[in-house]
């Protein structure tokens, strides 16, 4: 057996608990996938309780680590034992908050990144702050009504009970961190997207905790992503097979490392997830100022790296939704498209808002919904659906707009391709249709269906010294597909672009209109 080739590594979802073993080739020994519940107390409100969190993920590592005591490893012929393992990664949804008391027990249930409670305390600080555009001179970031900022501020008005017994604050992967370690540590990606965060300097934002009048002490302290922050401790390693004294690495929030998983670092590729949201992401050589109260501007995963990033609220929610509405799901997703595959570019000139659970970037509107606009006579359910694909690209694209003064260098002819993930990408068509709305090549790797994880290994392989950097590390990224753009559909597509982008200001008073009416 060859020692600390292998990495174990976790993404907490908001749905599920991801855990895969990867060897220093970047191959997937093992994985498995434990399903996590949500609850919905109120309209908006969505919370977890984090020892669900911690259930799954013990079963998840106990599962993987088994599978890999069974595994062979190909060029020593050995199975990988748990002292094998270099270290640990780890990867959560981003933005949820977990009050803990002094003796660490968790509080209420975490309140979660899709949460939508907090618009008024986002005011508050924005006010507190003197302008949203004032923020910025300190987080770099709009306080956006999933951040932690603005949950803590919430428990602090709506459950004064509860916040004064809270003495710390965590995200949800470093929740899991103090369960494996018992250290109270997060990572710059995840600190950033708590709103408290002085992106630029990369350290807590001293001056804005004040004028909020929040004591720092209830926050975690800080490392870079590949640092390591600790080791499994006995208790944990009994709980999860994992061999107490196996190092833990920082790690960082899922769509900031997801990228990176991808090879996304620097300006040169775009990154983007066709999740039930869907995120468009580049990295950044340096940092670099916002100018934008919707894009999110965070630290990356190296020193050097900052990461800018739109999020879509409902992008394969959109496909999973209308599949389910009109029927498609009894002849499932390959009938479908087929049907998209016989509609020709631009569905017969018919577009899809995809705003079905409002809007965060490039409008932050809750009030937004859905639309199909154009229909005639001639279309069909292949159209129908081919508009949905198209219109959530559209979203993506919208959101590249938005980022273009950020990303672009000389020109956008500086960015070579985009690295997609997500279910959504296994559908060559949809693939088709992302690569000609960009005009930019689309590719896929292997592994990039792990979202956070893998990108989180690589980040602990760096850490544990099985990599030099993390660019060292993206030797072991391996392309499964590559799609070219068509350049005959670019007239097309940016003409129907333009008449995308102009339909929302159009709508806007009408959606809120609409939303007046939606309590009953
Ligand atoms: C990022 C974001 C989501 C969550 C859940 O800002 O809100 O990507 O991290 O995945």
């Amino acid at each position: 057996m060859t020692a600390g080739r292998y990495i174990v590594s976790l993404d907490i979802g908001t749905s599920a608990a991801k855990c895969i073993l990867i060897d220093d080739t970047g191959r997937i020994l093992a994985r498995r996938t434990e399903g996590c519940p949500c609850a919905y107390p109120r309209p908006g409100w969505v919370e977890q309780n984090p020892d669900d969190w911690w259930r799954a993920a013990c079963r998840g590592l106990k599962a993987v680590l088994a599978a890999g005591a069974r595994a062979t490893d190909s060029s020593t012929g050995a199975a990988v034992a748990p002292d094998a393992v270099a270290a640990v990664g780890l990867s959560a949804q981003m933005h949820g908050l977990v009050a803990l008391d002094e003796s660490l027990r968790v509080l209420r249930p975490a309140i979660l990144w899709n949460d939508q409670r907090t618009q008024k305390e986002c005011e508050e600080i924005h006010a507190a702050a003197g302008g949203w555009e004032r923020l910025l001179d300190y987080t770099n970031n709009a306080m956006l009504p999933g951040y932690t900022g603005g949950k803590i501020l919430w428990l602090r008005s709506h459950e004064p009970e509860v916040f004064e017994r809270a003495r710390y604050f965590l995200n949800p992967k470093d929740y899991i961190r103090l369960r494996l370690t018992g250290d109270m540590a997060t990572d710059v990606s995840d600190a950033s997207g708590t709103g408290l965060f002085d992106v630029e300097h990369r350290c807590w934002c001293g001056p804005l905790l004040k004028i909020l009048n929040l004591d720092g002490r209830v926050l975690p302290r800080v490392y870079e992503s590949t640092e390591l922050t600790g080791a499994v401790s006995p208790s944990a390693g009994e709980d999860t097979g994992l061999k107490a004294g196996t190092p833990v690495s920082a790690g960082g929030g899922d769509s900031v490392i997801q990228t990176t998983g991808t090879g996304v670092l620097n300006r040169n590729r775009l990154m983007s997830t066709i999740g039930s949201a869907g995120v468009l992401a580049a990295g950044l050589e340096g940092f670099r100022r916002n100018a934008s109260p919707n894009l999110q501007i965070f630290c990356g995963s190296s020193p050097r790296h900052w990461h800018a990033m739109g999020v879509t609220l409902c992008a394969g929610a959109a496909y999973s939704w209308f599949s389910r509405v009109f029927g498609a799901e009894a002849s499932g997703f390959e009938a479908l498209d087929r049907g998209v595959g016989d509609s020709p570019p631009g569905a017969k000139s018919l577009i899809f808002l995809p705003y079905l659970n409002g809007e965060r970037c490039p409008y932050t509107d809750p009030a937004a919904r859905g639309c199909f606009i154009g229909l005639n006579l001639s279309h069909g359910l292949g159209d129908l659906a081919r508009a949905v694909m198209e219109g959530v690209i559209f979203s993506l694209r919208h959101v590249f707009e938005e980022m273009k003064p950020l990303v672009e260098t000389e020109s956008t002819e500086s960015i070579t391709e985009i690295r997609s993930s997500g279910g959504s990408m296994k559908s060559p068509i949809w693939r088709r249709i992302h690569a000609d709305i960009f005009q930019l090549p689309v590719v896929t790797l292997e592994g990039a269906e792990e979202g956070g994880a893998f990108g989180a290994a690589l980040a602990a392989g760096v850490g544990a010294g099985i990599w030099e950097s993390l660019e060292d590390s993206f030797g072991v990224l391996k392309p499964a597909s590559r799609t070219e753009p068509s350049p005959e559909n670019r007239g097309l597509y940016d003409d129907l672009f333009e008449c995308y982008r102009g339909l929302y200001p159009c709508l806007k008073d009408e959606f809120k209109r609409l939303d007046g009416y939606s309590g009953g």
